[in-house]
């Protein structure tokens, strides 16, 4: 069954189109991952899927139901099982890292009954989740006390804290060391294993895209180019692709 089901998706900002007839279907508990040239609209395809841009045209649906033309509030509840890292982080800058990574869990309370949850059993989510990506005792600095991969760690910690079963990455390994990245990957594959989670990382990094994807999808001129389970992915003749594996080949 296809757990995220975009369906010929158009989004233009001003005389720009950005998608032009994107169609995308993504299977439960699979990992989707999306390469594309700085600029080709990934962001603003996962931002339709989450329900913060709308479409011109086209259709998202998640899970079986039509997202992207709900009112508000039925969309709030509609996506509540989906969770995204913003590329870039996107902390809250007055707010500890203690207080960002609680904030879905205040904001929702428990992931399943939506109930208030005591503020020591948030206490222990948050740190086990800032444990999981490296950070511990870190609740205390505010974001401008971390480094850039600090930040975006800690945006992960945000992410998972609320055991999301649908969850969207931008861009989880940029600006990390290799060593960091590889953990991050990890954590990926334990989240959507663990939770059978339906995952789209959207990255540059080749080494994490083979890392973490069931299928490989080339995002070019406002649409998929190709998506294709991983062997077949790598093995394409596809030029635009091809950049994409020689670019990351150490130079001879
Ligand atoms: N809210 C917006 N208003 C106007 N233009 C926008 C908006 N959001 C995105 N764009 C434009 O849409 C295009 C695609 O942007 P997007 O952020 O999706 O690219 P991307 O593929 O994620 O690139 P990168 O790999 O650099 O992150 C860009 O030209 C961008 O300037
Ligand atoms: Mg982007």
């Amino acid at each position: 069954m296809a757990m995220i089901e975009v369906k010929n998706l158009k989004k233009s900002f001003g005389s720009f189109q950005v998608l032009n007839g994107l169609t995308l279907s993504v299977k439960k508990a699979e990992t989707v991952v999306i390469l594309g040239r700085s600029g080709c609209g990934k962001s603003v395809l996962l931002k339709h899927i989450i329900g913060i841009l709308r479409p011109d045209a086209g259709e998202v649906w998640v899970n079986g139901e039509k997202v992207s033309h709900m009112k508000e509030k039925q969309l709030y509840q509609a996506v509540r099982n989906m969770g995204m890292l913003f590329q870039g982080a996107a902390l809250f800058d007055s707010m500890t890292v203690e207080e960002n990574t609680a904030f879905y869990l205040n904001q929702h309370g428990h992931p399943e009954t939506g109930k208030p949850l005591p503020k020591s059993e948030i206490r222990d989510r948050v740190a086990e989740s800032l444990a999981m990506v490296g950070l511990e005792n870190t609740q205390k600095k505010m974001p401008s006390d971390l480094s850039g991969g600090m930040r975006k760690r800690a945006g992960l910690a945000r992410l998972i804290v609320y055991r999301p079963t649908i969850l969207l990455y931008d861009e989880p390994t940029t600006g990390l060391d290799p060593v960091t990245a590889m953990q991050i990957n990890q954590l990926i594959r334990k989240t959507q294993e663990e939770l059978g989670a339906t995952s789209i990382v959207v990255t540059h990094d080749i080494c994490s895209a083979l890392t973490v994807s069931d299928r490989l999808a080339l995002h070019a001129d406002g649409h998929i180019r190709h998506i294709a389970e991983k062997e077949e992915f790598v093995q394409s003749d596809d030029p635009l692709i091809r950049d994409f594996f020689d670019q990351a080949q150490p130079a001879k």
